[in-house]
Order: C-alpha cells, then sequence, then structure tokens
C-alpha cells in the first residue's frame, strides 16, 4: 500500500498548486494526477453533473492503484466529496475544509471573505466548514464567474484584471473583512492583484498548504507513507489536449512538467 501513489484531480491544472505543495511537504511519495481539461471549466456546472465527474475520476484513479484521492478543485469538493466518502473505500479528502480551517486560524476580526466559482459559492460548502469550526464567524462571499477563465488566458495583471477583479472584491472590501479565502484553484494566481485591491492587513488564505499537511496526516496515521526512498514517480494525465495543460500547467505548477498522458477516463491507467 506505501508505494502506491496519491491520487490528484482537479478540472484542469489549477490543482496543480495543490499537487506542488504535496509534493514540498511529500517528498518521497508517488503521485498520480489527472487534469479534466476536457470538460473545464466546472465552476458553472450544477451539483449533479460535479457528482457524476468526480464519481468518474475517482473510479478511474482508483483503477490506477491510488491510496488515496485528493479532490483539488473547490467546485468538485463542494458539490462531491460527502458523497464520494459514502461511496469509495480509499480515504477523500477536499480542498474546502482545509480553506476553511486555514482561514478560522487566520483571522483576528472573525470577518472571513470567501472568493470561488459560481458553483462553490452556491452549495455553501465554504460557509458551513467555517461555522463548524467557529459559528460566530462572519462570512462575506463573492462569486466570481468567469475569473478562472481570464486567468487561464494569462490575463493576471494590468488594467483590465484590476478592473474585473475589482468590481469583484468590492462588496468584500466595504465588509472589512480581515482575511480572504481564494476558494478556487485558478486565484492563487492572481494573489498580486488581489492583495493589492484588498489591502495589506487582509490576509489571503488558499488551501493548498493546509491540504497538504491533511494528505500527510491521513498517510501517516494509517502506515501509508511511502517507504522506499529512491525519486519518486509524478504522472501527469489530461483528458483533453495534451500541449495546452503542458503549457498551461508549468505555470501553476511553479516548474517544468515534461510529458503528459492522454487519457480516455472509460479506460484504464497503465502503471
Ligand atoms: N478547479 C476549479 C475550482 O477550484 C477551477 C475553476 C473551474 O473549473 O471552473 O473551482
Amino acid at each position: 500500500m506505501d508505494g502506491k501513489p496519491i491520487g490528484v484531480f482537479d478540472s484542469g491544472v489549477g490543482g496543480l498548486t495543490v499537487a506542488g505543495e504535496i509534493m514540498k511537504q511529500l517528498p518521497d511519495e508517488n503521485l498520480l494526477y489527472l487534469g479534466d481539461t476536457a470538460r473545464f471549466p466546472y465552476g458553472s456546472r450544477g451539483a449533479d453533473e460535479l457528482k457524476r465527474f468526480t464519481f468518474e475520476i475517482v473510479s478511474f484513479l482508483q483503477r490506477g492503484g491510488v491510496k488515496m484521492v485528493v479532490i483539488a478543485c473547490n467546485s468538485a469538493s463542494s458539490a462531491a466529496l460527502t458523497a464520494a466518502q459514502a461511496h469509495f473505500d480509499i480515504p477523500i479528502l477536499g480542498v474546502i475544509e482545509p480553506g476553511a480551517r486555514a482561514a478560522v486560524q487566520a483571522t483576528r476580526n472573525r470577518r472571513i471573505g470567501i472568493v470561488g466559482t459560481q458553483a462553490t459559492i452556491s452549495s455553501g460548502a465554504y460557509d458551513r466548514a467555517i461555522h463548524t469550526l467557529d459559528a460566530g464567524a462572519k462570512i462575506f462571499s463573492q462569486a466570481c464567474p468567469d475569473l478562472a477563465d481570464f486567468v487561464e488566458q494569462g490575463m493576471v495583471t494590468g488594467e483590465i484584471a484590476k478592473r474585473i477583479i475589482g468590481g469583484y472584491l468590492e462588496s468584500l472590501v466595504a465588509a472589512g473583512v480581515d482575511t480572504l479565502i481564494l476558494g478556487c484553484t485558478h486565484y492563487p494566481l492572481l494573489s498580486g492583484v488581489i492583495g493589492k485591491i484588498m489591502g495589506g492587513n487582509v490576509r489571503l488564505v488558499s488551501s493548498a498548504e493546509e491540504a497538504a499537511r491533511e494528505v500527510k496526516e491521513i498517510l501517516t496515521c494509517r502506515g501509508h507513507l511511502r517507504r522506499e526512498k529512491n525519486s519518486p514517480t509524478h504522472r501527469f494525465l489530461s483528458t483533453g489536449d495534451e500541449s495546452k495543460f503542458l503549457k498551461l500547467g508549468t505555470r501553476f505548477f511553479g516548474r517544468e512538467i515534461k510529458r503528459v498522458e492522454r487519457v480516455s477516463l472509460d479506460a484504464g491507467v497503465a502503471l
């Protein structure tokens, strides 16, 4: 069991921010990353569809022999984590609870902002997760339709980006939040602009670090950490165009991705 890979998936390349953090905290672990780029974006889809996608992908990764799955996508986590945990017999972790925990730890005035896709915000998943940890926290959320697409198009700096993001953040600045959850895998790439608009006293929180810490905890508690110390294998799979994944993925991952394999979810993963 300990040599099996950790499965990580997202609607595309955004979850590579989480995969990168897992690799940092667990440098000996094998990793199998799947980006469902053929069906990106997830954020405008309904909960039932996201549940179906999640079940398809977790089944696929399980056939690939993973020892646990990280749903490194806020939209899929908010729609499908509970159902997937109830259905599958391997540990499954989402990114909502880790992000909520990081925010509750970071806030001083207990006024927390959340930005995310329409699917994530309308699910109320972050609100529930935060209130489980601090029932008195005040939550202000804002859906940002199309913002993940802008990031994919490279619009992360400049006047247009500032204007669009400024519009989305206006109500959160007015609400006086001191902590803002970047509740979408793509938004850490906008943290420069978002930080400037929110002001230096507002802490920006993303789930990646906390999620990776939880992965480590789960594997440690179960005695499933990889024992071999030779170089681990990191594989990157995409349901869509490999070259687009390679180009975009390197930006999210912060290091070069050498090879991407195109897969069909109906088939298995050849180990
Ligand atoms: N991974 C998605 C999320 O975190 C990115 C946006 C999308 O697919 O719409 O919600």
